[in-house]
């Protein structure tokens, strides 16, 4: 049995309860009959064409002339979740070149190359923040200082604000990848060192 009055035990529950709560209501299993039998799970569809993503005006004169996204996407780098499509190296091979500024078609990004790294208690891996691959896309300002303080253990971070669509979650699960069970290694991507095993005989 485990023993959920066991601190650890119960925060463990808790942040599992949390994340599938979140994943539900964003839509991860939203279509699917039995949220926790994975057997029965249908998988659903993504990537619709503008008509059906409930997003757009099926009846918007404009909705037909946008290009669908399967057909936009297909000759980018795959990604196993979100809109399935790895956009950073999809960037980093040249088969796109958005433009950095909306108005400025020469403006280019200022490129900062520093990685944070945040301890996470237990077994999980520990998060590296890669300032490079984010400032390829965004401006200093779109996180500093409103979202994160620019300095290193400032803020505090969760899952569950995440989550909760703060900090990470201002962009990850809206603008870029979503947090599934096929992500947390995308972000929790620095393995813990290995304790040492003292490896002793037992006495007979
Ligand atoms: C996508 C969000 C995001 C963007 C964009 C971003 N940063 Fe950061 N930055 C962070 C996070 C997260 C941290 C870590 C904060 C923490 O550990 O509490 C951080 C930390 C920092 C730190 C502190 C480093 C230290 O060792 O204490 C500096 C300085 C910084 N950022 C500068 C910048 C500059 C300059 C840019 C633009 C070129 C930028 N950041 C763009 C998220 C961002
Ligand atoms: C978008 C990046 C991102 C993804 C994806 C992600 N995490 Fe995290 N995770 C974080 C950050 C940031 C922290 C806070 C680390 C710290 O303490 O500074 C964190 C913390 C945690 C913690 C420590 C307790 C807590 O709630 O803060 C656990 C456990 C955890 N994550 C599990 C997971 C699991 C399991 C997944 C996959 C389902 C996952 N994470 C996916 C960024 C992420
Ligand atoms: C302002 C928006 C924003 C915030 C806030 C943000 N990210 Fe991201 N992140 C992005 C975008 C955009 C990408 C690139 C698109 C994608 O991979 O989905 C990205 C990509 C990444 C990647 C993938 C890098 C790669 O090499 O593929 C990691 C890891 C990541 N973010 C971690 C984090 C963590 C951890 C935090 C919080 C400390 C965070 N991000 C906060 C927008 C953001």
């Amino acid at each position: 049995m485990i023993n959920f009055n066991n601190f650890k035990n119960r925060f463990v529950l808790i942040l599992v309860i949390s994340m599938a709560t979140a994943m539900i209501s964003n839509g991860v299993y939203a279509e699917s009959p039995n949220t926790f039998n994975r057997l029965m799970k249908k998988k659903p569809e993504h990537n619709l064409p503008p008509v059906k993503d409930g997003i757009h005006d099926p009846e918007g004169e404009g909705t037909l002339v946008l290009q669908p996204p399967k057909e936009a996407f297909s000759n980018l780098v795959k990604s196993k979740a979100g809109n399935y499509v790895d956009w950073v190296k999809s960037l980093k091979q040249g088969k796109i070149s958005p433009r950095y500024d909306r108005l400025d078609p020469k403006a280019k990004p200022i490129i900062m190359d520093l990685n944070i790294v945040r301890e996470v208690k237990g077994s999980m891996p520990d998060v590296v923040y890669p300032h490079a691959q984010h400032t390829e896309w965004l401006d200093c300002s779109n996180c500093h200082p409103a979202i994160f303080i620019p300095q290193k253990g400032a803020n505090q971070i969760s899952m569950a604000s995440i989550l909760l669509g703060q900090k990470c979650g201002v962009c990850h699960g809206k603008v870029a990848f979503p947090v599934t069970a096929k992500t947390c290694r995308t972000c929790h991507s620095k393995p813990k060192k290995k304790r040492k095993v003292v490896k002793t005989k037992a006495k007979k």
